[in-house]
Formats: structure tokens, C-alpha cells, sequence
């Protein structure tokens, strides 16, 4: 079977035409290198960690150091991902002469770089931009390297002022970075395709990013093995992994 039997052919079509293509990519993108999502039912890391416990400003304040060792753990997870071939099917999409593709993403890994693409927002921040909780500097310190979750784990102090160093995701109840956000929403309205790559759809405002799409007109393909919240909202859904499908959407476009 050649890759474009295995691409719907109206996807297709909307990928071979569009010269402005805008990638919204959630947990499910980095599934498949082996970083755990959110809420998939039996591995996500919201079915072993509370959230409320983990990713809020009042769980940093509680215990900085129960806070810095899990995202000692996930920091060490990612260094030891690889980017799949899903990551590197976009890289090559992006690199394709006269095509603008922009990627914004809630993941806070670097997977999508470290497979040589361009990313234009983390709208929900990232987990190696480190920087003080107290007086916001950027600290030039890294996670200690750890394989296993531990309970509680000092953080750094910053160099400045000496607060404790915070990983720069963000977290539950703390607002989106405005320029990460805005420049998502221009990509979407001035795309002529919005692929909207693994996410539950279930965060806001990250998960009314594809509405402004919607909005304009601009069609909407989800890629995701499962039904999201965003399902009933897109106009093509392809049942497939970005892993699988994403290369094999790449391939097909010539
Ligand atoms: P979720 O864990 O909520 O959803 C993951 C989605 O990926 C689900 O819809 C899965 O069906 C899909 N999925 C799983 N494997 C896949 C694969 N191989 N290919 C494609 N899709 C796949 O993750 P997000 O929607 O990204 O917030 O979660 C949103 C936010 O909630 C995260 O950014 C994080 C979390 O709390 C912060 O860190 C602030």
C-alpha cells in the first residue's frame, strides 16, 4: 500500500493544496516517544498524580520540593525520549519550499525541535525554561538527573535573589503566556489547514485555539486515535497515531 492510500483523500487534498499549514499538538504528539499523556485511560499521569498536588502555584507554595522532584522525573523522562517519526514527518513538511507551517503546542517537552522543526508557541510554557519563583530571572541550573519519581527534592536557589527556582511550565489557574497565545490564534486564522494532533481538548483556553479556524472558515482535520472533546467540532477526523499518521501524510503530498 503506497502512504497515499492510507491518507483519506479529503485530507489529502486539503494538505496538498494548503500553503499555510497550522500544527496544534498535544500529549498524544509525544505519546509514541514514549512521554506519558494526561488522560489516557491507564497511563496518563493524571490516573497516578493529583494535579492539585503537582501543577498549581498553592502546590509550589505547600511543597516546592515535593513540586521540583516530579518535574525532576518528567524533565528526565524527555531527555530520554527521541522524537518519533511523526515529529519528523513536520520537520520535513516545514522545510518544504513555499510552505508556511507553524506549530503551537501544549507540550511542555522539546520534541519537536529536537526532530529539527520550528516551533512557534508553548502555550503552556516549558519544562526546561527554568527561572526564579520569586523574582522571575532565568536560572542557569538544570534538574538533577534522576530515573525514578522521589518524594520531595530541594529546589535550586536563584542567583539573583535566592528564591527557589521553578520549572517554566504553566500551571492550573496561572494565565497563558499572551504572546504564545496570540501569535496561535493569528496561525490559525490566517492558515489555509489547522491540524489539530492529540489533545484531549479538555484545557482551556488552549482548547478554543481550533475555534478560531472554525471561525474563518480555515478546515479543521483531527489526528488522534480516539474521540476528544474537539471531535465534534472538525471537519475531517482521522482515527489514526500522529506517528503513523503524520509520515504517511508527509510522504503522500508529492
Ligand atoms: P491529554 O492527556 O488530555 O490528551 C491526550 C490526547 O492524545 C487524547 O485525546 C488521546 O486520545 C490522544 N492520543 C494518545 N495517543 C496518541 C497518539 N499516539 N497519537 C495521537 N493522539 C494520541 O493531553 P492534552 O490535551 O495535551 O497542561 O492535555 C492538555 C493539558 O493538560 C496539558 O498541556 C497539561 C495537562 O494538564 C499543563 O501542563 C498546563
Amino acid at each position: 500500500m503506497s502512504a497515499s492510500d492510507r491518507v483519506p483523500t479529503e485530507i489529502l487534498d486539503l494538505a496538498r493544496s494548503a500553503r499555510r499549514v497550522t500544527v496544534l499538538t498535544g500529549a498524544g504528539m509525544s505519546a509514541e516517544s514514549g512521554v506519558p499523556t494526561f488522560r489516557d485511560a491507564q497511563t496518563g499521569l493524571w490516573e497516578r498524580f493529583d494535579p492539585a498536588e503537582l501543577a498549581t502555584p498553592e502546590a509550589w507554595e505547600d511543597d516546592p520540593a515535593q513540586c521540583w522532584a516530579w518535574y525532576a522525573w518528567r524533565a528526565s523522562l524527555v531527555r530520554r525520549a527521541d522524537p518519533h517519526p511523526g515529529h519528523v514527518a513536520l520537520a520535513q513538511w516545514q522545510a518544504r519550499p513555499g510552505i508556511d507551517l507553524w506549530i503551537s503546542t501544549q507540550n511542555v517537552d522539546d520534541l519537536h525541535e529536537r526532530a529539527g522543526a520550528g516551533v512557534l508557541a508553548h502555550v503552556h510554557g516549558n519544562l526546561f525554561a527554568l527561572h526564579c519563583a520569586s523574582c522571575g530571572a532565568p536560572a542557569d541550573v538544570d534538574y538533577p538527573p534522576i530515573t525514578e519519581p522521589v518524594a520531595r527534592l530541594d529546589p535550586p536557589g536563584c542567583h539573583q535573589c535566592g528564591g527557589p527556582v521553578r520549572p517554566g511550565v504553566v500551571w492550573f489557574g496561572e494565565t497563558l503566556p499572551e504572546r504564545a497565545f496570540q501569535d496561535s490564534v493569528e496561525a490559525v486564522q490566517e492558515a489555509d489547514l489547522v491540524l489539530v494532533v492529540g489533545t484531549s481538548g479538555l484545557v482551556h483556553p488552549a482548547a478554543s485555539i481550533p475555534d478560531f479556524a472554525g471561525a474563518r472558515g480555515v478546515p479543521v482535520v483531527e489526528i488522534n486515535p480516539r474521540v476528544s472533546k474537539v471531535s465534534g467540532s472538525v471537519d475531517h477526523v482521522w482515527r489514526a497515531p500522529a506517528g503513523q499518521a503524520l509520515p504517511a501524510l508527509v510522504s503522500a503530498l508529492d
